[in-house]
């Protein structure tokens, strides 16, 4: 069958999309971009907004009024989860509904014409089996765990994902080394909370050692993401002493607000966490380091809200995603009142963006002259250029098309706009990687 896959939200998703994509091609089916010659569209769902899964579900009314085909429409991801039956019952358009822990259940399904079903059993689900058709050359997603058992209590995450489960290592090095044949330059391990990362008494800054001694100096190595709580100075000491590490932590804050902190049921102070970010600093000063921030959660007052201000003018983050809070099903956040309204969160969180676009510049033109290690990713949106990161995965745009993706350049930094940068290549190629 003729298949296409869309992915909506982070990056769990989008690697669930290439494993998704691996259990369909080894099961004989096509997999193509464009979706007006599909046969099955599969959309790849995010749950985590109110605004994140209204796009979601207008792409699938969308493809679905195509008017040439009749394909079948499968919804999968965290969407699918939090609703299931439901969805079907409200979109007669849909032929399948399917939770993430069942996409191998996908083959069956096309071969057996069974009906409109809809498959939402959770479970212990790690996809050891699978090859993920990987999209991102030189760069690959490797999943370390998966689910969350933090209940943040604003969060749809933990309900959808389910319970945290981690991979064994020889499965995880195994699939490196795999990688590293393949020549991929650039590896992140993957997890909602890698921190947790915990299988047969190894943790996270030992399973990171190990990755990265096995990727030696061919290949850097990142993970993405972990709460804040549990980033120990273990882990910061791997990441210091070894130089394929990249120097980037994503690091969510929420809020700079002690008593929203504890009402988000975080399980650390603001000092806690500035004690975390300066610990970080102090081991690799050039690291860079980002966030999310929500805005408006139940109960906040305007002081709390300035105290999420102060902490973004305090840290001064590299770059920040701001997001309003959004009502999420079944999390507990919904029992806490007053609500903020909608109109005062929305004011709130464009005074953060504000704020932050500034410090994002700032922070952007400190680095116009440096010179870094880039590794080039492909083309750039624009025509006649090349798209590349820098080891603290900022953009660095290349204005020439003599790269190869998988390279190392080294830059220098020529200018900055908002989070993009762009360079220019050294005649005296120091080359590290
Ligand atoms: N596991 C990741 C978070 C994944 S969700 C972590 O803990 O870092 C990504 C981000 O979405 C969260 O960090 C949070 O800032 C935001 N988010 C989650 N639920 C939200 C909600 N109900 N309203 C607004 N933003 C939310
Ligand atoms: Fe959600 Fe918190 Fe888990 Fe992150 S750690 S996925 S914010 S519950
Ligand atoms: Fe969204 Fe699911 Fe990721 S809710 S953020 S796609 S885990």
């Amino acid at each position: 069958m003729i298949c296409h896959i869309e992915v909506y939200g982070c990056q769990m998703n989008a690697h669930d999309g290439e494993i998704l994509s691996g259990i369909l091609k080894s099961a004989g089916h096509t997999v193509v971009k464009n979706a007006s010659i599909a046969e099955a569209i599969f959309v790849v769902t995010c749950a985590v907004r109110e605004h994140a899964e209204t796009r979601a579900l207008g792409r699938i009314t969308h493809l679905a009024g195509m008017p040439d085909q009749k394909p079948l429409m499968i919804i999968c991801g965290c969407v699918a989860q939090e609703h299931g039956d439901r969805l079907l019952k409200k979109m007669k358009l849909l032929d399948f509904v399917i939770g993430p822990d069942l996409y191998h259940r996908i083959p069956d399904l096309l071969r057996e014409k069974t009906g409109r079903l809809s498959l939402t059993e959770q479970g212990v689900e790690k996809y050891e089996s699978v090859s993920p058709d990987r999209k991102e050359f030189p760069r690959a997603f490797v999943t370390v765990m998966r689910g969350c058992n933090n209940f943040c209590t604003y969060c749809i995450v933990p309900y959808v994902r389910g319970r945290e489960r981690s991979r064994p290592s020889d499965l995880i090095i195994n699939e490196v080394r795999g990688l590293l044949k393949a020549g991929y330059k650039e590896i992140t391990l993957l997890g909602q909370n890698v921190n947790s990362y915990i299988h047969a008494g190894i943790n996270f800054p030992k399973l990171l050692e190990m990755v990265s001694i096995e990727a030696g100096n061919k290949c850097r190595v990142r993970f993405v993401t972990s709460n804040p709580r549990d980033l120990s100075l273990e882990l910061a000491q791997v990441m210091a002493s070894h130089e394929n590490i990249c120097n980037q932590f994503h690091l969510p804050a929420q809020s700079g607000n002690d008593r929203v902190l504890k009402a988000m049921g975080r399980g650390y102070t603001r000092n806690e966490y500035i004690a975390k970010v300066v610990m970080l600093r102090e081991l690799m000063p050039d690291i860079v380091i980002s966030t999310d921030m929500i805005a408006g959660f139940p109960g906040e007052t305007t002081e709390e809200f300035e105290e999420t201000i102060s902490l973004l003018q305090e840290v001064r983050y590299d770059y920040a995603f701001l997001f309003r809070y959004s009502e999420r099903e079944g999390t507990a956040a919904l029992q806490i009142s007053p609500p903020v309204p909608v109109k005062e969160r929305l004011a709130r969180l464009s005074r953060m963006q504000d704020l932050q676009a500034e410090i994002t510049l700032e922070k952007s033109r400190e680095i116009v002259g440096k010179h870094m290690t880039v590794l080039v990713t492909g083309p750039a949106r624009r025509e006649g250029q090349m798209a590349s990161r820098t080891m603290g995965n900022r953009l660095v745009i290349l204005e020439s098309l003599s790269y190869e993706p998988g390279q190392m350049v080294q830059v220098r930094i020529t200018r900055a706009d908002g989070y993009t940068h762009f360079g220019e290549p050294l005649s005296t190629l120091l080359k590290k990687n």
